[in-house]
This record gives structure tokens, sequence and C-alpha cells, in this order.
């Protein structure tokens, strides 16, 4: 086992579902992967290991923000040799073009985070998704007809923003929602050779103050899982 998740070697497979959420990561395996197995509790974590189409898959909580992230990754990615790292999950809209339940494809992630600003001291880096990943699901995306948006999502180590702090940095930048992984899960990715993509669908609009309920995300989380899933094994 590694530091934080009980799997032994070879029960994790190359391609990892990333939801923050750990109940979300059970829904997944229980609803889109056959014969999955739970592979760590570790924390409340929950990992499962599945197949999707004959494929081995498995779905691995990672909690919220970029440093609870990035501890699941790096173990993903250094002990279990994970290849491709798909987050899942929730984002904010702040595109005006963008309706509750839209699915958000994240071609790249702004951060107001402290990690990459340590890691790269004066320089700045870009958290870009893997270009082929990005590509096929916006393919399955334009098939299966699930709106979407394709753009940058801003990975923000906070929840509760101030709006002016918002609109000032991101929105008039054209970013499309915020969340609170993706650059971390980028920028790792980036680092060992990895492809990563991240998939959100929009739980709530920061401008328009319209939001879901729980049963609207559990279905629509479905288009995102699908949309992930396909990706992945395109
Ligand atoms: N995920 C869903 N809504 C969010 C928000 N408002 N901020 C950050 N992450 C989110």
């Amino acid at each position: 086992m590694s530091t934080h998740i009980a799997a032994q070697p070879g029960q994790i497979a190359p391609r990892v579902l990333l939801p923050g959420d750990p109940l979300r990561a059970r829904w997944i395996a229980e609803n889109f992967l056959e014969g999955a197995e739970c592979y760590s509790e570790v924390r409340g974590m929950l990992g499962f290991t599945g197949t999707f189409r004959g494929e081995r898959v498995s779905v691995q909580g990672t909690g919220m923000g970029q440093p609870s992230a990035s501890i699941y990754v790096n173990e993903l990615i250094k002990d279990y040799d994970a290849q491709q790292l798909v987050r899942v999950g929730s984002c904010g809209a702040l595109s005006e073009q963008l309706r509750v339940r839209d699915v958000v494809i994240a071609q790249a992630a702004a951060t107001d985070s402290s990690m990459n600003t340590l890691r790269f001291q004066g320089y700045h880096f870009p958290p870009t998704a893997t270009f082929a990943l990005l590509r096929n699901a916006v393919e399955v995306a334009e098939r299966a007809q699930v709106r979407h948006m394709v753009g940058t999502v801003f990975s923000s180590d906070s929840f509760y923003h101030s709006r002016a702090e918002l609109t000032a940095n991101v929105v008039d930048y054209g970013v499309l929602a915020v969340e609170m992984e993706a650059a971390e899960i980028y920028t790792l990715a980036a680092r060992h050779g990895r492809q990563a993509l991240g998939v959100m669908t929009v739980s709530d609009h920061i401008v328009t103050g319209e939001e879901t309920t729980a049963q609207e995300r559990e279905q629509t989380f479905g288009d995102m899982v699908t949309v992930a899933l396909e990706a992945m094994l395109a």
C-alpha cells in the first residue's frame, strides 16, 4: 500500500477517474463499472476497480482542493503507475453562456493556489489538459448531444469567493467556471508524462445564482461520467 491508499500493486487500473467526493466514487463504481471492488477505505477516501466495456478502470476519491488531490494523484502515479487521470466533479459556472447541468471540458486551468507558485518560483506554468483526451471528450459529448463548453477553468483554493475578485481576475479573462482541483492534476500529469483531463458538471451558477437539486445532479453527473469514461477508452 502507499501512504494514503490501501491497494496492493496491480489492484489499480492504468485509467483512473477522480471524483472529489468518495461517495461519488462509490456511486460511479456501482452504476458504471462491472464487477467493481473496493481497494481502499483509508480515511474514508474510497477507491474501486472494475471494468467498463471490458477494460479495467479505477475510480479514486481525492477530497476537495489541490493539496488533497495532490496526495492521491502523486501516489496513483508513483506507487500504482496510473497513466490516465480524469477528474470528474462539480464546478460553479462563471460564463453567462453556461447553464446549470451543462458539462465543462477543461482545456486549461488557471489557479490562485500557492502550489505552483512554490513549485515554479518566478516562472508561470500553464496547466493544460492532454490534447488526445480533450479531443476524445469533445467528440463524445458532441455525438451524445451533451450540452457542453470547452475552455479554461479556475482551480481555486476557496469555495467561498468574493464576486469582485472573481470578476476582475478570471471572469473578465473568459474563464468558464470555478472548481478546486484540475490545475494540480494537470501539473502532476505533465511532470510525470501522464495524461490528464477534467470533465465537470455545472452544479451552481455564480453569476445568476441558479442551483441544481440533488436528484438533478445525479442524473446529469451521469452524462459527465459517460463522457469521461468514453474519452479514456477512445
Ligand atoms: N464546485 C462547485 N461549485 C463551486 C464553487 N462555487 N467554487 C468552487 N468549486 C465549486
